[in-house]
C-alpha cells in the first residue's frame, strides 16, 4: 500500500519515525508531509531517510501541484500527531500550507488521524465539535477520539502508539494477517458444584473478545473459545466455540491449535475445581459447614506451550501481584510462550471487568514494551502487532 504519512506540530511528532520505520517493514511505500512546525520537532532528514523519499513540505516548491500528485499516488493519509490546529483546519475546510491542503484534495480517500493535545485543549467543546465532524464525514481517528476511553482517565490526548496507527493502517487493507487462523482463549471458567452452583470468577472476557476482533480485523480467522459471557461478536471470520469449565476448554483448544499459527490466551481459568460434581441441588448442612474437595485443573497454555511447532506464537497473559515482570518472565519461559503479557494490578482502570487495560509485553528475547492506559481494543491492537511483527 502507498501511505502518506501527515505530521504536524506536537511533541508526539518525534514518534513519527517509527511508525515510518512499522509501516516500511510491513512492506508499504511511505512519503511525508509535514508543516512547518512539525519540523521543529522531527527533522526533514530524519523523515526523507526513515522515508527514502523525499518530504513534501513547501505548497509553492514544485509548482503548486504536489498535492495533487500525492493525493493521486497515495492509498491511504495518515495524520500523526493531528494537534488541534490541524483537526480545526480539515473541520473548517481551510487548506493553507501544504497538508491542509494536501487534506482536503485527499477527500475520497480514506483518511486517518491519531490526535495529540493537551488534555485541556482535548476537552474543548470545539475540538471535540470539530472531531465529532471529521469522524462524521469518515474520517478515521485513532487513541484518544476512538470513543472508547472513560472520562477522566489521565492521558486522554495522548497520541496513540506508533504500533497501534501501524495496525489501523494495515488493518484497512485487511491483508496483514489473510491466510491465518488464530486461536483465543476469553472469559471466565465454570467449575461445578452441584446442579446449581459453581465456582467462577470475575473475567468479563472483554479483553479476549477485542483480540478476537481486532485479528479478525486484521485478516485472520479466529478460533474464540470463551467461557460464559454476555458479549457477543459478530463477525464473518469469528468463529465462537461457548465452553463452560477448564475441561471443555482444554479440550476445544488443544484440538484447534495444531491448525493454528497462533494463540493468545487471555482466559481467566480456574486453576482448580471440585473433585466431584453433584448432579442434584445439595442440601445445606446445617452446623457441620460444608467442605468442598479441590482437584487441579489442567493448564491449558503449558499444554500448548509442549505442542508447539516451528512457526507457531503462543502469547500468555499474567495477573501478578509482587515481583511482576520477574515472575512474568519466568512463566514465560517455563510454558514455553514466545509472549507474556502483563496485566498490572496497581492502575485503576486495567485488568477484570472494566473497559480498559494498561499492559507490558514481554518477548522471549527479553524485550520490554509498556502500554499507557488504554482501551481493550487498542490493547489488542498493541498486542497483535507486537507479536506478529
Ligand atoms: N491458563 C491456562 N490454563 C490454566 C490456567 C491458566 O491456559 N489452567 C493461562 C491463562 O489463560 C493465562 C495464563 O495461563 O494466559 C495465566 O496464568 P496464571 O493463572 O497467571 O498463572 P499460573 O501458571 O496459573 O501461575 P500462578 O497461579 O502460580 O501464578
Amino acid at each position: 500500500m502507498k501511505v502518506v504519512v501527515g505530521i504536524t506540530g506536537g511533541i508526539a511528532a518525534y514518534k513519527v519515525p517509527e511508525l515510518v520505520r512499522l509501516l516500511k517493514k510491513a512492506g508499504h511505500e511511505v512519503r511525508c508531509a509535514a508543516t512547518e512546525h512539525a519540523l521543529e520537532f522531527v527533522t526533514r532528514v530524519t523523515l526523507e531517510t526513515v522515508s527514502e523519499n523525499p518530504l513534501y513540505c513547501d505548497l509553492f516548491a514544485s509548482g503548486h501541484t504536489e498535492h495533487i500528485s500525492l493525493k493521486d499516488w497515495g492509498d491511504v493519509l495518515v495524520v500523526a500527531p493531528a494537534t488541534a490546529n490541524i483537526i480545526g483546519k480539515v473541520a473548517s475546510g481551510i487548506a493553507d500550507d501544504a497538508l491542509s491542503t494536501l487534506l482536503l484534495a485527499f477527500s475520497g480517500k480514506p483518511v486517518i488521524m491519531a490526535p495529540a493535545m493537551n488534555s485541556l485543549m482535548w476537552a474543548h467543546p470545539a475540538v471535540q465539535r470539530n472531531i465529532s465532524t471529521l469522524k462524521s464525514w469518515g474520517i478515521r481517528m485513532v487513541g484518544p477520539a476512538e470513543g472508547e476511553l472513560a472520562c477522566g482517565v489521565s492521558g486522554v490526548g495522548r497520541m496513540a502508539e506508533p504500533e497501534q496507527i501501524a495496525a489501523v493502517i494495515c488493518q484497512g487493507e485487511g491483508l496483514m494477517m489473510k491466510g491465518e487462523r488464530w486461536l483465543v482463549t476469553a472469559g471466565p471458567t465454570y467449575e461445578r458444584i452441584d446442579s446449581v452452583r459453581f465456582i467462577g470468577n470475575y473475567s468479563s472476557g472483554k479483553m479476549g473478545f477485542a483480540l478476537a476482533q481486532a485479528l479478525a480485523d486484521a485478516g485472520a480467522e479466529v478460533e474464540l473459545i470463551t467461557g460464559p459471557t454476555s458479549l457477543k461478536i459478530d463477525h464473518p471470520r469469528v468463529k465462537v466455540t461457548r465452553i463452560e469449565s477448564a475441561r471443555e476448554m482444554y479440550a476445544a483448544a488443544t484440538e484447534v491449535f495444531p491448525q493454528c499459527n497462533g494463540a493468545i490466551l487471555s482466559a481467566a481459568v480456574a486453576d482448580y475445581r471440585p473433585s466431584e460434581c453433584a448432579d442434584h441441588k445439595l442440601k445445606k448442612n446445617g452446623d457441620e459447614g460444608m467442605h468442598l474437595d479441590l482437584v487441579q485443573n489442567p493448564d491449558i497454555l503449558a499444554t500448548l506451550g509442549r505442542m508447539k511447532k516451528e512457526g507457531q506464537t503462543l502469547v500468555g497473559f499474567a495477573l501478578e501481584t509482587d515481583n511482576e515482570e520477574a515472575n512474568a518472565q519466568r512463566k514465560l519461559e517455563k510454558k514455553n510462550l514466545n509472549y507474556i503479557v502483563l496485566n498490572s494490578l496497581r492502575d485503576k482502570g486495567a485488568g477484570f471487568g472494566v473497559d480498559t487495560n494498561k499492559v507490558t509485553i514481554i518477548s522471549r528475547d527479553g524485550s520490554y514494551k509498556e502500554s499507557p492506559l488504554m482501551s481493550k481494543q487498542e490493547v489488542a491492537r498493541l498486542i497483535i502487532n507486537t507479536v506478529t511483527s
